[in-house]
């Protein structure tokens, strides 16, 4: 079974859109997914349509340990499995606050049934939830919109991620940065998809999703885009980000990670009103 957890601490930077339609190509390539809603928001459960669910039948039962996951009910859609969000998870997070309650999924999938792939949506903040999607993966994927506050943003989790690895997941990969929302007639989109790969490299995937009003629609009814416009160039894009991502995962050598600890500032353009960039070394999570 091959986990992965999709995160980026900044907010919109299509995170859930990635979630829904990679698991919608792996679905269609043959592959048995579940995917995993970890965002108390559930804006992944209210895309798909899906009701709210009882708490039962909800991605809290990770963190019931009397519960095995095989005997949790699974919404089925055409292409993957998900286990939706619960209205319950903010208030339940109050009280995963011990070191040890980011080890719940990890060790909830070992009572799973048996996926080819598990895909976790998350929130874009460092919570229980998003760590227990890290501990429990093995690789990570950082949808990042080519402007200033979703890279930042990818930038603090890239090192979020460095952080779980060290400290609780050894088996975490250094994570792919995937381009969202690429509209390629903005000459800043340009210039912050050359500062990433310049400081990241081969990290950064070679497949972009460009802007498409395909990805942008929700269909209400467990559908995505490559039921309703399968030429669009969103579920293009998607389709190659996939194979990309199965190519990496199948070839299975381990990714490390560069140290990015010194900056380097990147050769700009000017791009008046925008500033390049700066990573920054993000607040020390309470559970690391
Ligand atoms: N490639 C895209 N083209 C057009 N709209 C997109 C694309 N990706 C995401 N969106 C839209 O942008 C918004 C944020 O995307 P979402 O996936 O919900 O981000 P996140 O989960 O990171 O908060 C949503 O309204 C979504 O429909
Ligand atoms: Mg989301």
């Amino acid at each position: 079974m091959t986990t992965l957890a999709i995160c980026n601490h900044k907010g919109g930077t299509g995170k859930t859109t990635t979630v829904v339609h990679t698991a919608a190509a792996l679905g269609l390539s043959g592959y048995r997914t579940l995917v995993i809603d970890l965002d108390p928001q559930g804006f992944l459960t209210r895309y798909l349509g899906i009701e709210e669910p009882p708490i039962e039948a909800s991605s809290l039962m990770l963190f019931d340990h009397q519960v095995k996951l095989r005997d949790v009910p699974v919404q089925r859609l055409k292409h993957f499995d998900v286990l939706p969000a619960s209205a319950s998870m903010t208030k339940v997070l109050r009280k995963l606050n011990r070191p040890t309650d980011v080890f719940w999924a990890k060790e909830a999938l070992q009572t799973g049934p048996d996926y080819d792939l598990v895909v976790f949506d998350t929130a874009a903040a460092v919570t229980a939830y998003s760590l227990n999607a890290l501990v429990a993966s093995r690789y990570a994927l950082i949808p990042v919109t080519p402007e200033y506050q979703p890279v930042y943003g990818a930038e603090q989790t890239y090192q979020t991620i460095r952080q779980v690895r060290e400290k609780l997941n050894p088996d975490l990969q250094a994570p792919f940065f995937l381009f969202t929302q690429v509209d390629g007639r903005k000459r800043s989109h340009h210039q912050f998809r050359r500062y990433l790969r310049a400081r990241y490299g081969d990290l950064v995937m070679r497949s972009i999703i460009r802007t498409s009003t395909a990805l942008s629609q929700a269909y209400d009814d467990g559908t995505t885009a490559f039921e309703h416009a399968p030429t669009s160039r969103g579920v293009r894009d998607y389709a190659n980000a996939t194979d990309e991502l199965l190519r990496h995962v199948q070839a299975g050598t381990p990714r490390t990670a560069p140290e990015i600890t010194a900056v380097e500032p990147p050769a700009y353009e000017e791009a008046p009103g925008e500033e390049p960039p700066r990573p920054v070394a993000p607040e020390r999570p309470a559970w690391l």
